[in-house]
């Protein structure tokens, strides 16, 4: 069981993030990566169209035989997530808020969430935040167009820049100096959120956290796969696979991944 590979999962490319680090952390396991850029971008759709996509995918997992997926969507953990865990015959990760991280460093104790409509709507990263820390304040940021822009492929143009520095701007006048990426997509275009933070936020990318948490499950489940050679990792796309494939190499090297298209 601990050669089957690791699922993990996104409305696109976003948690091509999550994958990235986990690579970091556990180089021998095989990764298949499902990114629904076909329906993307998830932020603005309802809670019921998400529930249905979620359980397209895991359906899609379980055929896949893997071991285990994380969620790399914040979108889902908010919403589907709470629903579908029990569903699956496999252990399942809520993708990690970084509200940890966010209490280690903020002497502030006020932290900034960057996130999609739906994520703040669900004000999942306050919940968190209240659980393991009820000193912290939490600035919820909606920033409805940057998923979408992000999978299309804007990530230093004017397209994007100008809604970024948007979204920025009201939280210079707060007392936040911590800020956590509560959407996968976002750390592509972190050097413009620190460009228009002025250094004064500190980015926090939950993708660490992550890839701890998989870490931890694995072991405690005895999964770890011990092989001593590279893990593959298929990206599937569920539309513009090439595209897709070449944004992944933004991030991870193309030689290094295969690219499939994948209709669910
Ligand atoms: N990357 C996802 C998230 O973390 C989804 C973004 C979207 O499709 O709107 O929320």
């Amino acid at each position: 069981m601990s050669k089957q590979p690791i699922g993990i999962f996104d409305s696109g490319i976003g948690g091509l993030t999550v994958v990235n680090k986990l690579r970091m952390l556990l180089p021998h396991e095989h990764i298949i990566y499902v990114g629904d850029t076909k329906r993307n971008p998830y932020g603005s759709r309802t809670p019921e169209e998400i529930l249905s996509y979620t359980r397209d995918i895991l359906r899609f997992m379980t055929q896949q035989q893997v071991k285990l997926v994380a969620i790399g969507c914040n979108t889902v953990t908010a919403t589907a997530y709470p629903i579908v865990r029990r569903e699956v015959p496999y252990p399942l990760i809520g993708m990690s808020r970084g509200m940890y991280t966010a209490q280690k460093i903020s002497t502030t104790k006020t932290v900034v969430v960057f996130a999609t409509e739906l994520t703040i709507a669900n004000h999942s990263h306050r919940k968190e935040a209240l659980r393991i820390d009820p000193q912290l304040t939490v600035i919820e940021q909606s920033c409805p167009l940057l998923a979408g822009l992000i999978e299309r492929g804007h990530l230093q143009d004017q397209a994007i820049i100008n809604p970024i520095r948007e979204y920025v701007k009201p939280i210079l006048n707060t007392m936040a100096d911590t800020a956590i990426f509560g959407c996968t997509h976002f750390p592509f275009v972190q050097e413009l959120f620190e460009a228009f933070s002025y250094d004064r936020l500190a980015f926090i990318d939950p993708a660490h956290e992550m890839a701890l948490e998989t870490l931890n499950v694995l072991k405690q489940k005895k999964l770890v796969n011990t092989d001593d050679k590279q893990g593959s990792l298929r990206l599937y796309f569920t539309a513009e696979a090439q595209r897709g494939g070449r944004l992944a190499s933004h991030l991870i090297p193309a030689n290094e991944f295969t690219i499939c298209q994948l209709s669910l």
